[in-house]
């Protein structure tokens, strides 16, 4: 046995032993697929930097194998203000930058899958090739010929067919914008989502059959996320509900937050917030303030969080005041914080329930999330 099969029958045990790896078909798919061939070099942060700085490490590097046999992302791309680098060629020296490309955590790669519900013979629509290991453990489970996976990024494709390739494995790949589905206008049985997106966008919702699934992370610019579990109930209409536990992903790329000038801190109407801002930092707390002002960039922590409205620049911003309590500071053609408030006022009176007590709706028309049932407290996507 090598040191890569010893570790990877490590890791499949330890996913079993864990709960995370249940299904026998997703088993095999794990135990036979080298991730090492998709991370021939990471990046790994570098322990109380700020801004966070990485070093690429390779094969060179002791402890590169059992890093990639550990369940944990490997960053393998970062975005810098002038480009991307990836960590096959960044070199020896500390970077910078935020991670645009990755091989997501085994566990929740693994988990996804087998949340997907996917039957022999099914076909299926991977948003996010990545590195490929997601892609690699799909075409083992369906075969190359049921699976299609679709990158943005030309360097990370390329270099994700080539290990998927060198892995022995030959599914459809494209290199496209995925939120605009497959090019070629095939119909799938599933569709999974590797990177988060704002809304579902409409071209899965018709590429999807009816009783098809498709499984995405709703997220946004308020760094709030919800793994979404979707049924297409008809061409363009889907129902479904959000999932227990606590998935993010990198946001897709079209649905990345637009350039912004530096944040100007200007005057505004005050008052006195109800409820304490930190509400903010808590996981469900900064999903419901998301879905309240879902074209806000939420900046900043704890008492002082601004909101900063991408379509319109309005502003909320929340201090401590002498009082004990808060104050917010609002200015442009949007409260933000009166809509933030009262849905977190909402989401309070219910018990303050994880994302699993959510679900959404979607028409051509619109994409309503809501609260228990569909005619609860709502809030709808910015589509
Ligand atoms: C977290 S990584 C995917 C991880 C991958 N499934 C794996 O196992 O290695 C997210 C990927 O989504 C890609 N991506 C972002 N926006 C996309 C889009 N609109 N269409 C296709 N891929 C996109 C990014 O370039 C990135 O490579």
């Amino acid at each position: 046995m090598t040191t890569s099969d010893r570790l990877r029958t490590d890791l499949v045990a330890q996913l079993i032993a864990d709960g995370e790896l249940t299904d026998p078909e997703w088993v095999k798919a794990a135990s036979a697929v080298p991730r090492e061939k998709f991370a021939p070099a990471y990046f790994l942060a570098v322990d109380g930097s700020t801004p966070t700085s990485y070093i690429p490490v390779d094969a060179n590097d002791d402890g590169w194998l059992e890093g990639v046999y550990t369940n944990q992302t490997l960053i393998t791309q970062l975005a810098q203000p002038d480009g991307t680098i990836t960590a096959t060629d960044a070199g020896r020296l500390p970077v910078v930058g935020e991670p645009s490309s990755s091989s997501t955590l085994p566990s929740l790669v693994l988990n996804m899958w087998q949340l997907l519900g996917v039957e022999d013979g099914h076909r299926v629509l991977e948003i996010g090739t990545g590195t490929g290991y997601s892609t690699a453990l799909g075409a083992h489970r369906l075969g190359d010929e049921n699976l299609t996976s679709i990158e943005y990024d030309p360097v990370v494709a390329e270099l994700a067919a080539a290990a998927i390739e060198a892995a022995g494995y030959s599914p459809r790949l494209v290199v496209g914008d995925g939120l605009l589905g497959d090019p070629a206008g095939e119909t799938y049985d599933r569709l999974i989502a590797t990177c988060a997106v704002r809304y579902v966008p409409q071209p899965w919702l018709y590429q999807v059959r009816p009783g098809g699934r498709i499984l995405a992370t709703i997220g946004g610019w308020g760094h709030g996320f919800g793994l979404a579990d979707l049924t297409v109930t008809a061409p363009g209409e889907a129902t479904g509900r959000f999932l227990p536990g606590f998935v993010n992903f990198m946001i897709a790329r079209p649905h990345g937050r637009p350039p912004r000038p530096s944040v100007a801190l200007l005057p505004g109407n005050e008052r006195q917030s109800i409820l304490d801002p930190a509400l903010l930092d808590t996981w469900t707390g900064r999903w419901v303030g998301q879905l309240a002002a879902p074209s806000a960039e939420r900046l900043g922590a704890g008492t002082d969080q601004i909101l900063w409205d991408v379509a319109t620049g309005s502003q909320a911003r929340t201090t401590a005041n002498a009082n004990g309590g808060w104050t917010v500071t609002q200015r442009g053609p949007l409260r933000l914080w009166d809509k933030v408030e009262d849905a977190l006022f909402l989401w309070r009176t219910a018990g303050e329930p994880h994302q699993e007590k959510f679900g959404i709706t979607i028409t051509p028309t619109a994409q309503t999330v809501w609260l228990e049932t569909p005619d609860g407290p709502n809030w709808n996507l910015p589509i």
